[in-house]
């Protein structure tokens, strides 16, 4: 706000615009200048007489909204002279350097800042508007536009658009919609949950599917938005035109911010972000793999390490993540200072309270990182271990208790990782059976979050869990210390929804047969007891439909990802009612179309699919047109 007198003074058009109110320009943390960009340093780098020409700027990536509020939601969009992202980094001077595409060389005097406009409205011809406001964008944020728009009214619908000052060059419309009053009694809520997006695995067709049936009315994605490897480490990009640039590894601030932008190309991703707002969190991906407070799987704190990496410290290459990841999603910044904080909640009416986790960059234990499973496995049943710090786990288990004591009907916490035990000595072998990175990495943590349902009868909890490319339905239970029938599902706290990836291959093999992925679906479902459905084999995604008395998920396969269409099989649907705490039984009504469903069975019917572009046969891992 102190920023405004002088804003006044270089608006191109002479409207009141605003530096700060672009959260991007405060963030990542705003009250250390060594962290965020000095928005005084960038004024006075900036030329005033030099205005752009609103017809060489350009609505790169359309427009996106997220966390919304009662009253407020974040709006998104990108208005900029290159599709190219911004090569400068921000320094400890507080401001980028300005790359000039043409010259391709840094210059110490940019251009007037962008300005522009956005508006509000309940109606899509936005004559109705409820919010409007002028802001700058510069290079120094990738020229990203992030605003809150305000003084909205609770679930309800809105339609949102940008406009270059004094121009008619104008974004995309996006639509987007506002939460429940926390005291409202919202009768029911539908969310699609999704993670593991890998763009050289796959087109986004899982985003786009929700968007055509318009059956939701949140995204929640539960990180792995985008993957850091070179397309020849880990992808086909090759084969079906989608090399994710730049074409190596990614360190710098700019190739983050590449990474993401590139991933922001494909259609079905801008689609949902323009009609969705989406409650994203991290995984390790969006920094690098098997990720945790000090390091990854791929980046020692070493002097060899660094100097293999190009330089690039664990520390620097988190923060390069971090900022790119903040100003390209349309996430809020709940604690302005608080850089890496994305653990957050949402009270959706008297309906639900969903709770998102950070199990992943924030302060986790050290994990597997592959040359060290043994040394994992040793200590992962260390009471001193934490997936989140103390700080987050003391604000989850308060959170989740304040839920239960509003009366909020259910409690929808959403986790990166896997909750459950599972058992894979199938694939792991005997010595080191259970997946260290996931809660079983972390037993006393995931005993933590037990005991505080268990021993204040905290129910309706349902926990969504990604990062393992597979589907995973179970009763929430804890196992060798509550009793619990894996028939009846007696002796549950709750339930765990395990999706699977919208393009990353299934982990027990890469275009793995049909028959062999539901082989070892039926030994996982049979050598696990509270696992009672399982699929590896369809990439995808899950839509979660709330009401009082019941939770519904209906889990959709994708018979294929290897080119972009809106084909989906739905394979499997499951009930809670409220009160259960646990899988309503038959579960999943004793029939699924994949996988392996304990006391159930599995039934592939083929489908005929109406695509606008002839009748297409679809039947399991086989498309025909008919
Ligand atoms: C604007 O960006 C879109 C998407 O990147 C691109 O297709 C289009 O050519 C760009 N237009 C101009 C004028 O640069
Ligand atoms: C899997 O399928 C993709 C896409 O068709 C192909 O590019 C890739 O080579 C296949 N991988 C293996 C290991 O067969
Ligand atoms: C930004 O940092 C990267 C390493 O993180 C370095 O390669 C690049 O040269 C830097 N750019 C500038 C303009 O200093
Ligand atoms: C990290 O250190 C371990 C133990 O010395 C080593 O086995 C591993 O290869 C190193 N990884 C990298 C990426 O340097
Ligand atoms: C995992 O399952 C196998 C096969 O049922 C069993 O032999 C082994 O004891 C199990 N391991 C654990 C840790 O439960
Ligand atoms: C967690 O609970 C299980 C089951 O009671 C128990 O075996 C394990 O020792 C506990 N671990 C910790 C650290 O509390
Ligand atoms: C899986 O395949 C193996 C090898 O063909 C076979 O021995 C086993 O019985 C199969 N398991 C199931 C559960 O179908
Ligand atoms: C799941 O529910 C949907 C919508 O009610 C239905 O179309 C579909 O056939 C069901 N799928 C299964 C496998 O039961
Ligand atoms: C589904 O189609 C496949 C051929 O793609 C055929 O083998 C199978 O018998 C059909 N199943 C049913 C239930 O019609
Ligand atoms: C329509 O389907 C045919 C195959 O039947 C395919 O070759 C063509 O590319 C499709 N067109 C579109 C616009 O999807």
């Amino acid at each position: 706000m102190k920023f405004q007198g002088l804003s006044l003074l270089l608006c191109v058009g002479g409207a009141s615009a605003n530096w700060a109110r672009n959260i991007n320009f405060r963030s990542p943390s705003e009250h250390h200048p060594a962290l965020g960009v000095s928005i005084h340093k960038v004024v006075k780098r900036t030329d005033p007489s030099s205005p752009w020409d609103p017809s060489k700027l350009n609505f790169t990536h359309g427009v996106a909204s997220g966390d919304p509020y009662p009253d407020s939601v974040i709006l998104w969009t990108r208005i900029a002279p290159s599709s190219d992202n911004d090569h400068s980094n921000v320094t400890v001077s507080g401001y980028a350097k300005l790359y000039n595409h043409d010259t391709e060389e840094y210059v110490s005097v940019s251009k007037a800042p962008v300005c522009v406009e956005y508006t509000v409205a309940t109606d899509d011809s936005c004559e109705d508007v409820v919010d409007s406001g002028t802001v700058y964008t510069s290079s120094d944020i990738d020229y990203t536009v992030k605003v809150e728009a305000k003084n909205l009214k609770p679930f309800t619908q809105y339609y949102y658009q940008f406009t270059v000052c004094n121009s008619d060059n104008k974004s995309p419309l996006g639509r987007t919609k506002t939460t429940p009053h926390a005291d409202d009694d919202v009768t029911k809520i539908g969310i699609a949950v999704y993670s593991c997006s890998n763009y050289p695995f796959g087109f986004f067709n899982a985003f786009g599917n929700p968007v055509r049936k318009d059956s939701v009315d949140y995204v929640v994605h539960l990180g792995d938005y985008i993957y850091e490897y070179a397309n020849g480490e880990y992808g086909w990009g090759q084969s079906i035109g989608r090399i994710p640039l730049p074409d190596k590894q990614i360190y710098s601030l700019y190739d983050y911010r590449k990474r993401i932008a590139t991933y922001r190309t494909d259609l079905d991703l801008v689609a949902s972000h323009q009609q969705f707002p989406w409650i994203p969190v991290w995984d390790d991906h969006e920094v690098a793999d098997n990720t945790y407070r000090d390091g990854s799987s791929e980046l020692n704190n070493t002097e060899d390490s660094f100097i293999h990496d190009g330089g690039v410290s664990v520390d620097q290459r988190k923060m390069n993540a971090v900022r790119a990841y903040f100003e390209w999603m349309p996430i809020r910044q709940v604690e302005m200072d608080d850089n890496l904080r994305i653990w957050r909640s949402f009270s959706i009416g008297k309906l639900v309270d969903l709770v998102m986790l950070d199990t992943r960059q924030y302060d986790r234990s050290i994990t597997d990182l592959y040359w060290n499973t043994e040394y994992i496995h040793a200590i992962s049943n260390d009471a001193g271990r934490s997936l989140m710090g103390s700080r987050q786990e003391n604000w989850f288990y308060d959170t989740i208790t304040k839920s239960s004591k509003r009366g909020a009907t259910w409690r929808v916490i959403g986790s990166q990782i896997v909750f459950s035990r599972i058992n894979e000595s199938i694939v792991f072998g005997d010595e080191d059976p259970l997946n260290y990175d996931s809660w079983d990495g972390y037993q006393a943590n995931r005993n933590r979050t037990l005991s505080l349902l268990y021993d204040n009868d905290i129910g309706n909890n349902i926990f969504l869990s990604g990062d393992s490319h597979a589907s995973w339905v179970s009763d929430l239970v804890w196992l060798g210390e509550k009793e619990y029938d894996k028939t009846t599902g007696e002796g549950a706290i709750g339930v765990e929804f395990g999706g699977s990836a919208v393009t990353s291959p299934c982990p027990y093999g890469a275009n793995i047969s049909l028959a062999q992925a539901n082989n070892y679906s039926t030994w996982l479902q049979t050598n696990n007891d509270e696992l009672q459905w399982q699929d590896l084999y369809y990439r995808g995604y899950y839509e979660l439909h709330l009401s009082h008395d019941s939770a519904e998920a209906r889990y959709f396969g994708l018979p294929t990802v290897v080119s972009r269409n809106s084909w989906e099989i739905p394979i499997a649907n499951f009930t809670v009612k409220s009160g259960a705490n646990k899988l309503q039984r038959p579960v999943a009504g004793g029939v699924v179309e994949s996988g392996s469903l304990k006391g159930g069975k599995v039934v592939q019917t083929n489908l005929t699919v109406d695509t606008g572009n002839g009748t297409w046969f679809v039947s399991h891992a086989n498309l025909e047109v008919l």
